[in-house]
């Protein structure tokens, strides 16, 4: 392992990638470049020994399944800054940098004052990758407060901004996700409306704040309770490795959803919009008897139906092949094909 220091970025060779991404998984990757100021990346993407090499993108590793080493460079924005724009009655506009935790900076809006972020609380990850899949939980997305998003074009080699009509989000998805390693995202500016209703339609919300004895809840308030309840569902990794939700939620049209259910009564499901329906993953999954099971180190959680675990040394290769194998016994059982949600690396 060697170490060389430049303004701006530090570059690593042969760099362990175990402690950086919470599946835990046990890959190497050739070079890593982490990215201290964003105004020196042109600078690093001329650097000899970057040359011709592949990139890859990586935040904090909490939506990633290395399935094999990495022969190029992982590049990492480590950026820090928050910087208020505008605040007055109407609105606020926080910029925030891509290295930034994205649960620290959601804290920090609920201790200055600022709400809209709430329900996003405890989702791990930097704010750099917040867009990437446009990061949602608990009925709301960050893709509806974000004004723009600064990236640098990794192809046309130039700085580049885009309004949030440009993102094309939808549900785990944006412009980003379908073009990875296109842009590096340095900086993203969220837009939050004075005008604060609380959120607190999903499922679990309302009853977990009649249990928190909340009335009329304050942002803080949501924020707690989903907090509690994202510790009661989800493990932690950083007891037993895992990226979360391993699958999307399956959006099928209407009349396929009502077909099912038919067959299948306690199949959650919920309108989606443009004649879709979205289904339970969770649900199907655990109908197909995997919940809990285990091959090896690498097995489905038994908190949740959708998460697969590393309970130790479990390789890429083993989770990404247990996870075919909840693909295809959905796909056999329901006629449902399940999209993964991590982006898997190597595979
Ligand atoms: P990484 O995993 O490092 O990268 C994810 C993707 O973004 C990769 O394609 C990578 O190339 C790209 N990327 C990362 N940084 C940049 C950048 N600066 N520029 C361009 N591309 C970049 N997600 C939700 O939406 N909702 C949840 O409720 C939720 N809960 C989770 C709970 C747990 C326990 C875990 C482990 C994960 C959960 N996730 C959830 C997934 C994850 O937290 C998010 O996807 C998060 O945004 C990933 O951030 P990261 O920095 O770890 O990105
Ligand atoms: N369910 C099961 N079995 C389980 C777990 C859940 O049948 O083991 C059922 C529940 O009964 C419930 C339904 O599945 O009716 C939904 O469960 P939950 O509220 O836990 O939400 P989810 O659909 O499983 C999604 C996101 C999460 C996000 C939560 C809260 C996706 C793929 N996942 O999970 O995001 O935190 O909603 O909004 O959309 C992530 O993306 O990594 C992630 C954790």
């Amino acid at each position: 392992m060697g170490g060389a220091n430049r303004d701006g970025f530090t570059l690593t060779e042969n760099a362990s990638m175990r402690g950086r991404n919470t599946l835990r998984i046990d890959v190497r990757a050739a070079r890593l470049a982490e990215i201290h100021d964003a105004a020196a990346i042109p600078e690093l993407l001329n650097h000899p020994s970057l040359r011709g090499n592949p990139l890859l993108l990586l935040g904090e590793g909490s939506n990633v399944l290395f399935v094999d080493d990495f022969a190029g460079t992982v590049v990492t924005m480590k950026t820090r800054g928050v910087e208020i724009l505008e605040d007055d009655d109407d609105v606020s506009r926080i910029r925030v940098a891509a290295g930034e935790h994205w649960d620290d900076f959601v804290r920090w809006t609920l201790a200055h004052g600022y709400a809209g972020l709430e329900n996003l609380i405890l989702i791990p990850g930097s704010v750099g990758a917040a867009p990437m899949q446009n990061i949602g939980a608990y009925g709301v997305e960050v893709g509806e407060f974000i004004e723009s998003v600064e990236a640098f074009d990794l192809h046309a080699r130039r700085f580049a901004t885009f309004a949030r009509a440009d993102c094309e989000f939808g549900y785990r998805d944006s412009i980003f996700k379908r073009n990875p390693d296109h842009w590096l995202i340095t900086a993203i500016t969220l837009r939050l409306p004075r005008n604060w209703t609380p959120r607190i339609e999903y499922s679990g919300v309302q009853e977990e704040l009649r249990r928190m004895g909340v009335e009329h809840p304050a942002p803080i308030h949501v924020a707690n309770a989903v907090a509690d309840l994202r510790t009661r569902k989800l493990p932690d990794p950083a007891v037993i490795g895992n990226a979360g939700s391993f699958f999307k939620n399956p959006l099928v049209p209407t009349p396929q959803a009502d077909a099912l259910r038919a067959g299948h009564p306690q199949l959650p499901s919920w309108p989606a919009g443009d004649g879709l329906s979205k289904l339970s993953a969770a649900w199907l999954i655990e109908a197909c008897g995997f919940k809990g099971s285990r091959e090896g180190d690498a097995g489905i959680s038994n908190r949740h139906a959708l998460v697969l675990v590393n309970h130790g040394r479990a390789t890429g290769n083993q989770l990404w092949a247990l996870a075919q194998r909840v693909r295809e016994g959905v796909r056999a059982r329901f006629g449902i094909l399940l999209e993964p949600e991590p982006r898997i690396i190597g595979a």
